[in-house]
């Protein structure tokens, strides 16, 4: 079953086709991050409208590059939810145009599903069940998938997501955005051990995450040393606040796999490039005797091959929708 699967829910607009969920036909994707960088993040009516500038020729190129005809489909699959809600409506609305005009079925799915699923695209024999722990610009979970379509969340962030406190954090050392990934190129070079900063817990929820005070602290110590005038060293700083962050997440993603006796772990998302995440959870799972799967970093970010992926299974548990669908800012993985 070949799907051509659209992604509109941030600054990427994307389009794929995917082949049974797991072979990538094609996979195209145009940022926008050069434009919003000059905002210092994600401004939703430029996203907006650079999606609906972009979705076209996106959509012509991925269907050019796996050599097929819009016609030659079997169905069709968007991201309807969560994200920011003018930016998701652009796909909806176009794929919802590309229903009507081939009356092809169309598949709703979840933005962090997808997220999920790229694993399957990356290495052909994961299958559920397993435990998974999510990270990424706007959400930061650990979700049990005991089955494709059957997801329960274990944990998750009482404030920002583990990508959001790396981007305010990386803005406020100087660094553009997205900061992640730069502030994970930076620590390369610090020590981490240079400064202390809260590992924050939340009482009577053993794998909830926490990151808005160790965001807080970092910010505050950078603004006390600018009024002093004195200058803190960056890669220390990135280093010791990466490990944080990281130790954060490690802690209960261990803690949950220890609970539940899984013993096959899975990272999603952005924030699963983050080299330090990947070789902490490397060695842990060798000392441990588990199985990990970690998408290729071509595969962390936004793109719509993982949409088309996780779509195959939304069809295959039944999941389909008319030209009623609508976008949502927020949903539950659960849903
Ligand atoms: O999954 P994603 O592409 O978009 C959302 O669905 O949010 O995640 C983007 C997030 C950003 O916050 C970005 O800074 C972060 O992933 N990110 C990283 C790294 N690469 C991307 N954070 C830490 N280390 C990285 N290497
Ligand atoms: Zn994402």
């Amino acid at each position: 079953m070949r799907i051509l699967a659209i992604e509109s829910s941030c600054d990427e607009t994307a389009a794929a086709v995917v082949e049974d969920g797991r072979t990538v036909l094609s996979s195209v994707v145009a940022s926008q991050v050069e434009e919003h960088k000059l905002y210092g993040g994600v401004v939703p009516e430029i996203a907006s409208r650079r999606h609906a500038e972009a979705i076209v020729g996106v959509t012509s190129q991925a269907l050019q590059e796996a050599r097929m005809e819009l016609s030659q489909v079997d169905a069709l699959a968007v991201t309807y939810a969560p994200g920011l809600i003018g930016a998701l409506l652009v796909g909806v609305n176009f794929v919802k145009g590309l229903k009507l005009a081939t009356g092809k079925p169309l598949i709703p799915v979840h933005h962090l599903r997808s997220h999920i699923a790229a694993n399957y695209i990356a290495h052909p024999d994961l299958q559920p069940p397993f435990l998974c722990l999510v990270v990424s610009g706007g959400h930061s979970h650990i979700i049990e998938v005991s089955d494709y379509t059957k997801l329960r969340v274990i944990g998750r962030t009482r404030d920002d997501a583990a990508g959001e406190a790396f981007d305010k954090a990386a803005r406020a050392m100087g660094m553009p955005y997205p900061g992640g990934i730069h502030m994970d190129k930076i620590a390369g070079g610090g020590d981490d051990g240079a400064f202390r900063f809260p590992h924050p817990r939340v009482d009577g929820a053993p794998y909830d995450f926490s990151f808005s005070g160790l965001k807080t602290a970092v910010i505050n110590q950078i603004h006390n040393a600018a009024q002093k005038g004195i200058e803190l060293p960056v890669a220390d700083l990135a280093a010791s606040f990466r490990k944080a962050v990281v130790d954060c997440l490690l802690d209960r993603f261990i803690k949950a796999a220890r609970d539940t006796g899984a013993t096959r772990l899975v990272t999603a998302g952005g924030v699963s490039a983050n080299r330090l995440l990947r070789a902490r959870l490397e060695e842990e799972c060798r000392q441990n005797g588990w199985e990990l799967f970690m998408p290729p970093l071509s595969l962390c970010g936004d793109n719509a091959a993982m949409v088309g992926a996780q779509a195959y299974y939304e069809f295959l548990s039944g999941r389909s929708a008319g030209l009623d669908l609508n976008a949502c800012a927020a949903m539950s993985i659960e849903e």
